[in-house]
């Protein structure tokens, strides 16, 4: 048999985090295990909740079992009403029902969004690893728009005003991710406010992806895109971070406000043909996951804030290594490390792109497993890395804050030595790790 031909646009997507970090580590692994090193790796790239789901929604899900049918392709009623009800609470978002379409994660629901919606996409950069190589899968353009350190990484509307000029006078949509992957960084109001005013000079579409919405340490401060840019925000949200339920595969996206009907359709006729419905057991279990519950309200409480520990303590901690910058997270379960003030002996010691930082962040004796280079749209030579910081036993530790919440500073630390020693002991080698590079 011939070898099977692929089309094109196969070769030109890089390969998504999850395969490329899991060959890494089994590269890795396969290396350490032939001079019979025992350790593992500390696990700092991989972006996942390490909670259990909450438990009245793993209920309603063994409840449903019995819904074998396939249902709606916008998702079932009960269902969008429960988001819509959800999205006025926490966000005060008014948001029609009509308007809400629910997907197998927010993944597929941004890919459609990419794909339905015609013009260029503007992706800031350090970016989500997954967005780029969505837009390469569909054969669409993609500007980069890269963001600078020393405004935390954050949008800045005149350099953004600047950015769209130069652009071919066309829709655009411009990706704004908020709680940010991979810095933490998150949006006031008044800076959202000061984007959507050159989004609307431009004509620019907003995909705001808000799937780290309620993990924002401190809730109160977090402000949706959709209340501040209505008629152009598409947002997309989902169960997969703070409600730890990345497997259920259940996401929305709220259409603009006064959007055509032709958008709603055609949005529909996509997800027809694309996946038919949401797994429909999956969607009754979600109708919980989004009407009151005080239980999942606890719940969110002490996720949110073991996240604000724990992202607290490592990127204060990264902070005091001599050449290392990182920002501090204010929501979502990343940080961003700078590396470029050891430039010069990251390359002296053979490091010379973005990409083979993270080959030799895992390699032996470092053992430190994190994401850089193009899966973050870095520029080739800028030394950046993200790093996850769920690397810690979620059942365990979620049980011990609620035996004991810390309530120090002082006790927020003996909280991490005492929870996530992993965490600990991977600092540890990341100051190794930077004297090694800086060792003649
Ligand atoms: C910023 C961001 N957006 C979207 C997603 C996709 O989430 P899901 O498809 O599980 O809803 C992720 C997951 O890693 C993410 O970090």
């Amino acid at each position: 048999m011939k070898e099977i031909a692929l089309e094109p646009h196969v070769d030109a997507i890089t390969m998504p985090e999850n395969l490329r970090v899991g060959l890494m580590i089994s590269e890795h692994r396969k290396k350490c295990s032939a001079i019979a090193c025992g350790f593992d790796y500390y696990g700092f790239a991989f972006g996942q909740s390490p909670f259990q789901v909450p438990l009245p929604i793993q209920k309603a899900l063994a409840e449903n079992t019995d819904k074998g049918h396939y249902s709606s392709a916008q998702g079932i009623p009960e269902l969008r009403e429960a988001i819509a009800g959800f999205n006025k609470r926490y966000f005060n978002l008014d948001v029609d029902p009509s308007r809400i379409i629910v997907g197998p994660g927010t993944k597929e629901l941004i890919h459609i969004i990419f794909d339905m919606v015609q013009g260029g996409v503007v992706i800031p950069s350090p970016s989500w690893i997954g967005y780029s190589p969505q837009i390469k899968l569909l054969d669409k353009h993609f500007h980069t728009f890269y963001l600078k350190p020393e405004f935390d990484y954050k949008i800045q509307p005149d350099d953004l005003d600047e950015f769209l000029s130069g652009l071919p006078d066309d829709q655009h949509i411009l990706v704004i991710n908020n709680p940010h992957n991979p810095t933490g960084t998150v949006y006031s109001r008044e800076e959202l406010e000061k984007i959507a005013d050159v989004c609307r000079k431009h004509r620019t579409l907003v995909l705001a992806d808000e799937i780290y919405a309620l993990i924002t340490y401190d809730f109160d401060k977090f402000t949706s895109m959709g209340s501040v840019y209505p008629e152009g925000t598409l947002i997309t949200n989902g169960l997969s971070k703070d409600r730890s339920a990345g497997g259920y595969r259940l996401g929305f996206c709220i259409l603009p406000e006064n959007c055509s009907q032709k958008l709603v359709d055609g949005f529909t006729k996509i997800a027809a043909t694309v996946y038919t419905n949401v797994s429909t057991p999956t969607q009754y279990a979600a109708i919980t996951a989004y009407e009151p519950n005080k239980e999942i309200d606890e719940y969110m409480r002490i996720v949110r804030d073991i996240h604000r520990i724990m992202g607290t303590f490592m990127s204060e901690e990264f902070n005091k290594i001599d050449g290392i910058n990182a920002t501090i997270p204010h929501g979502s379960f990343y940080f961003f490390t700078d590396f470029n003030e050891l430039s010069a002996d990251l390359i002296r010691k053979g490091v010379k792109t973005s990409n083979a930082l993270s080959d030799s962040l895992i390699s032996h004796p470092h053992h430190i497993a994190v994401v850089t280079g193009d899966a973050c749209l870095l520029k080739p030579d800028d030394f950046g890395a993200r790093i996850a910081f769920v690397d810690y036993d979620g059942e365990e530790v979620f049980e011990n804050y609620k035996q004991k919440r810390p309530n120090s500073k002082s006790e927020e630390i003996e909280f991490v030595k005492q929870n996530a020693p992993r965490i600990v002991r991977g600092i540890d080698a990341l100051k190794d790790y930077v004297k090694y590079i800086k060792a003649d």
